[in-house]
Formats: C-alpha cells, structure tokens, sequence
C-alpha cells in the first residue's frame, strides 16, 4: 500500500473533517481552517491514491504537545498507518519533548497503539467522559 504522509493543505480540509466527524461525530470545520496557519493546532495526514485515509491532530505548547485526535478510516486499519503517522507527525514538531493524551479506558485498540509507540500510563481521570467513563492519561518523553 503505497502511503504518503504530510501536513494537511486547504484542499484536504473537507475530507478531514469528514473522516473525524464519522469517527468522534464533533469535528469543526473552523477549527481545521484555523490550524493552516497556526503553530498550536497542526493536523497531520495519510493518503492513499489521492484519498485522505488517515489524520492526527496535535496541540503544540512549546516543548509539550498532547494529541487530540488521531483515526485512520475503518477499511484502512490494521497497516501500521497509525503508528508511521504519528512518527512522522512528531519528527515535525522537532521542539517538542513530551507528549500527553487521554484514551477513553475502554478503547484497547488505541491504548495497545500509544503502548506501541512508546507511550506509558501516566494517572487516570474519573468519570473524564460525558459517558462517565474514565481517561487513562498516557504520556511519551522524546529520545533525543
Ligand atoms: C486506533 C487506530 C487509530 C489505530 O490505527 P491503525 O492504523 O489501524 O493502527 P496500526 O495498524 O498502526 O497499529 C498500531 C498498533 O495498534 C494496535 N492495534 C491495531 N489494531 C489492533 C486491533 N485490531 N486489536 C488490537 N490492537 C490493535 C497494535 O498494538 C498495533 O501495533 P503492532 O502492529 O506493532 O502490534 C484506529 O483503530 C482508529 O482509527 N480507531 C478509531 C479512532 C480512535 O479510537 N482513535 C483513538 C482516539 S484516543
């Protein structure tokens, strides 16, 4: 499967936003807008023939960055796009050190993914979800 990864570009704006409102149903198209010209909100991309299949939302805070959001559409799971995204996501933000994020307890996939990429339990937050479930908060140190 011949993938490419990049930073997103305005014409890929609309596919994003479909993929994440399919996926977590509360993407703003707005907030994708925004993050073409910012240094805090930056959206990372795959494509596959032209096809956007893949994306991973980053918050920048200086040296620290958290993930927001990453997913790969369903018929493209399971090829370690995921993992390559994020790798490549975190080579350009180079200042960055540490990396946080919160996983819903129940969602395996992702945590056995952020356990695969080198990410470690870090404390939990009660009820952090409007479901009540909890957020295992996770956490990566960059090796230099
Ligand atoms: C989580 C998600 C992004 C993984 O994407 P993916 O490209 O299929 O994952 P990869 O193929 O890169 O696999 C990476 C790791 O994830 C884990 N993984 C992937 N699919 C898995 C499955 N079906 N069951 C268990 N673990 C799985 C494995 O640890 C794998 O590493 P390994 O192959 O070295 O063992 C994808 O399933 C998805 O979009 N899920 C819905 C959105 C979501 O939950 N996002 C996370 C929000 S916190």
């Amino acid at each position: 499967m011949n993938v490419i990864n990049k930073e997103i570009s305005f014409g890929e704006i609309e596919q994003v936003f479909q993929i994440e409102n399919a996926i977590f149903g509360n993407s703003i198209k707005e907030s994708i807008v925004k993050s073409l010209n910012s240094e805090t909100s930056k959206y990372f991309i795959s494509k596959c023939e032209g096809e956007v299949v893949a994306f991973c939302n980053l918050y920048i805070y200086d040296t620290e960055a958290e993930i927001i959001n990453i997913a790969v559409k369903e018929e493209f799971r399971g090829f370690g796009i995921s993992k390559q995204l994020f790798n490549f996501s975190l080579k350009k933000c180079s200042k960055v050190e540490v990396v946080f994020l919160e996983v819903k307890e129940s969602n395996r996939v992702a945590i056995n993914l952020y356990n695969s990429l080198g990410f470690e339990f870090s404390g939990r937050r009660k009820r952090y979800y409007s479901s009540n479930e909890d957020a295992i908060v996770m956490k990566k140190q960059r090796r230099k």
